[in-house]
């Protein structure tokens, strides 16, 4: 009983459905895009900006920069920031300056993140507004002794306009004259013009990692190596299970990981079955974020029996699918009508109402729309909500072999 609960609490160690990697042991996968940041770390000149949906593992990509850099601990310095919607470019640049801190004791330059008791407050004597020249006066010096890499999250709630402007200034500047400083900036976003829309004047300074949607196999890779340490093991079908339903989004394999591994430690076992996972759906749909759950409720809660919003959204969830998320009505088709399971197929004009009105308010804009009218391409706004709408499905028996079949069955 002990020691059941022990790897009990363990399984919530190795599985983080809600908090960013910020162990390399645990970093799966994305071995491409890691390179590309670091090479633009070890390069003079070069800049980076990640980007992609929300959950798919930018902050965690950021995590493990420094675990990948060839510089000892003592001389890097790696302030990592969130951007929120009230800051300017003078804000954002004293919690930066805040999070370093010079450690100034008589013929040592060491320094701390963090508190201590003998520091220099690079935020003391900063002007009232900062400009882009006094960034470069208070870093320069900084890049002589330390390799600086400043990590700026949540770049998209930084309110467009000047302060992105003035970013986009700094790298150029920091690019033409001074080593040893790297900017990542980090984002919400489909492209780089919605973070920064004047990267054209900088695009020889900064490199772009558009970060997708996990593989089957990078998932795999965190079920596998979350279990190794765990010294469990999973059934192939019921890794299938987890992957497919994960949509790409590590958050979902994540939690389904921990309740899966959960269930099966209940029962005293140590390898992973369908069952099991099939248990861990149902407690991690009672563990989902309110903003998901609230978000499928307000997309298809209707006062009519018959009502169509639920087997519509499901359908769209599991739809095939472009790189970016995007579904076409044709592509639910096939989907829905083996979920309805009716005599006569539903043809598109049967549920392009449904579709529509889930990019309306009265559903919650739960779906957005894109593209010319007679093509109308959809795709979730809220990229979270599309796996809760799939573990929905499942636990609501929605979600049959016969509709599986229909798409891309695990
Ligand atoms: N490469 C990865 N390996 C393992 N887990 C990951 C990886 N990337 C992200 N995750 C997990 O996915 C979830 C979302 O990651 P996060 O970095 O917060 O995404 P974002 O910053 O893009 O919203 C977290 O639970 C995190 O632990
Ligand atoms: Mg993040």
């Amino acid at each position: 009983v002990e020691s059941s609960r022990k790897l009990a609490n363990m399984a919530g160690e190795v599985f983080t459905p809600s908090a960013p990697i910020d162990k390399h042991s645990l970093f799966a996968g994305r071995t491409r895009q890691l390179r590309k940041v670091v090479d633009a770390v070890n390069q003079r000149g070069q800049h980076a900006i990640l980007y992609g949906e929300r959950g798919v593992g930018k902050t965690s990509l950021a995590n493990v920069i420094a675990d990948n850099l060839s510089v000892p601990g003592g001389r890097l310095l790696m302030p990592h920031i969130n951007a929120d919607t009230g800051d300017t470019f003078t804000s954002l640049w004293r919690k930066v300056l805040t999070q370093i801190t010079l450690y100034n004791s008589r013929n040592q330059a060491g320094f701390l993140l963090g508190n201590t008791w003998h520091h220099q407050d690079l935020t003391e004597n900063l002007p009232e507004t900062i400009s882009t020249g006094d960034i470069r006066k208070l870093l320069a010096p900084l890049a002589t002794n330390f390799q600086t890499v400043v990590i700026i999250d949540e770049f998209d709630r930084l309110p467009p306009g000047q302060a992105r402007t003035m970013m986009a200034d700094t790298i150029k500047m920091l690019a033409d004259h001074t080593a040893g400083i790297t900017l990542v900036l980090v984002g919400v976003a489909d492209n780089v013009d919605e973070l920064i829309a004047e990267h054209q004047s900088i695009s020889r300074n900064l490199i772009q990692v558009p970060l997708q949607r996990m593989s089957t196999e990078e998932l795999g890779q965190i079920i596998t190596n979350g279990l190794g340490i765990l010294q469990m093991t999973i059934e192939p079908g019921a890794l299938a299970w987890i992957t497919f339903v994960s949509r790409g989004l590590p958050h979902y394999t994540h939690l389904l990981g921990r309740f899966a591994a959960r269930s099966a430690i209940d029962q005293s076992v140590l390898r992973i079955t369908m069952g099991h996972v099939a248990a861990g759906i149902t407690e991690a749909l009672g563990d989902a974020q309110h903003t998901i759950s609230d978000a499928y409720h307000k997309a298809t809660d209707s006062p009519r029996k018959d009502a169509m919003y639920r087997k519509v959204l499901l359908a769209c969830a599991i739809a095939q699918t472009d790189e970016l998320g995007f579904f076409a009505p044709v592509d639910v088709r096939k989907p829905l009508n083996a979920i309805v399971k009716r005599e006569k197929d539903y043809d598109i004009t049967d549920f392009h109402k449904h579709l529509n009105e889930f990019c309306e308010p009265k559903r919650g804009l739960v779906l957005e729309k894109r593209g010319v009218s007679h093509r109308p391409r959809y795709r979730f706004r809220d990229a979270m909500v599309q796996p809760y709408v799939i573990l929905k499905g499942f636990n609501d028996r929605l979600l049959t072999h016969e509709v599986l079949a229909t798409v891309n069955p695990p």
